[in-house]
Parts: structure tokens; C-alpha cells; sequence
């Protein structure tokens, strides 16, 4: 059974997307410049359980030399600068609907030939497509009811190539809620799924690749 606070979240949420997908972008960018205007207000660049949750993650890719990598809600950009580090040659995205999020982000890792940062709301906006790593990570429960998961979904699954990997991570057991829209979206197949029983909120790892 979900917290009380996570379903004020979850319902809040789910009311701005009653509105049009423009107006809901709107406010979520408004609600996002609102919710950094302290520096990193999850606390994912110090929260050990953050940190163990990139490691499992990165831990869960199929070892491939990814060349082609875009986050979707990077936010301040730390798991953005764990992939830097990791992928040393891969050209990197980070995607996120706050500019002040965007504007940390670019201070932690800055801006070259291989990694940049596109300010967007990933529900309106075409993003390049032709990525091997495409990763979601505590973002999807922001976009609220069933269409808005529907259409994120397809937004996904469109930025892979065709042996691209496709990474989302969200708290378990939300995340089978969650991640089934991308199974629902018929042209991923489930390469692993694994639940990870951390305290204090254990999260589901969930990887797709296209059908083939
Ligand atoms: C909880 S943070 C997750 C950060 C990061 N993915 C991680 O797991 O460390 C969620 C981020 O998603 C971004 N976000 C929410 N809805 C979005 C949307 N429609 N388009 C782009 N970014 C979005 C927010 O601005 C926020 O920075």
C-alpha cells in the first residue's frame, strides 16, 4: 500500500494531466524550476541509497560499448556524469523539463563535443532518435494518467535504435504499474527486471530491447 504522501503525489500529478499535453508541460516546467529552487532537492548526488541505486543500474546493462546515450529527466545531472564516467567514448544526452535543474547540471558537467543538455518536456518534444542506451529513471509517475504513460511510452521506445537498450527505474511495486506501458507499447521485449529490496524504498531495474 502506498505511503499517504506518495498518493497526494501521485493524485497532484495525475490532475495536471487532465490538461492538454502542452498546458500539463507548462506547469510541470513551472513545478520543476519551483522544486530546484535549492540545489538538489532529492539529494541524488550525496543520498548513499542514490548512489547504490546507479550502481545497481549500471551494473544491470548488458555489457556493451554504448556509443549513443540519452537520460530522460536527468534533473541536476548526476547520474548523467555516472554515465560520463563510465562511457568515456559515448556521445551523451541529458533531457529534463527544468531549466534550473539544466543550469546545475551544465555546472557538474560541462557541455562539450560528447555531452549536452536539451531542455524539454520529453511528452511534447521530439527528441533525436538513434540511441543504444536510453535511460528513465523516477520520472514516469510525474506524468500522471494512462494516455500521458501511453504517449511516454512510444516517446521512449522512438529514441532507440534497433539494438538499443532501453533502461527505466522506478520505486517497486509502482514500477510494475509503471514499466508495463513500455510492455503494453508492443515493440520492446523484456531483457531483465529485477527488484531491488533497498531500504528505505526498494525499486524495480527493468530493461528492454527492441523486438527484433
Ligand atoms: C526525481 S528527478 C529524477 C532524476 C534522475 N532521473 C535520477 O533518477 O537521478 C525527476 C526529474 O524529471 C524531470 N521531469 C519530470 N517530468 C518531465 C518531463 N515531462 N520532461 C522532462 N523532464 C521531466 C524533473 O524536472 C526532474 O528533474
Amino acid at each position: 500500500m502506498p505511503s499517504l504522501p506518495d498518493r497526494l503525489h501521485r493524485t497532484f500529478f495525475r490532475t495536471l494531466s487532465l490538461l492538454s499535453p502542452k498546458g500539463q508541460g507548462l506547469l510541470l516546467r513551472r513545478y520543476f524550476d519551483w522544486r530546484h529552487r535549492a540545489p538538489d532537492p532529492w539529494k541524488l548526488a550525496t543520498d548513499g541509497y542514490e548512489q547504490q541505486k546507479y550502481q545497481v543500474t549500471l551494473k544491470q546493462l548488458p555489457p556493451r560499448p554504448y556509443r549513443r546515450i540519452i537520460e530522460i529527466g536527468c534533473a541536476e545531472g548526476v547520474f548523467t556524469g555516472a554515465l560520463a564516467a563510465a562511457y568515456p567514448d559515448a556521445e551523451i544526452t541529458g533531457v529534463d523539463v527544468s531549466e534550473r535543474a539544466l543550469a546545475r547540471a551544465r555546472a557538474r558537467v560541462p557541455e562539450n563535443g560528447r555531452v549536452r543538455f536539451v531542455h524539454a518536456d520529453f511528452l511534447t518534444h521530439r527528441c533525436e532518435p538513434r540511441h543504444d542506451l536510453v535511460f528513465c529513471s523516477e520520472t514516469l509517475y510525474y506524468l500522471g494518467r494512462h494516455e500521458r504513460l501511453r504517449r511516454a511510452s512510444a516517446q521512449l521506445s522512438d529514441l532507440l535504435t534497433a539494438d538499443g537498450v532501453l533502461v527505466a527505474v522506478h520505486p517497486w511495486p509502482e514500477a510494475a504499474r509503471l514499466h508495463g506501458y513500455l510492455d503494453a507499447h508492443g515493440t520492446l521485449a523484456r531483457i531483465s527486471d529485477e527488484v531491488y529490496e533497498i531500504p528505505p524504498r526498494p525499486f524495480a531495474v527493468t530493461v528492454w530491447s527492441p523486438k527484433g
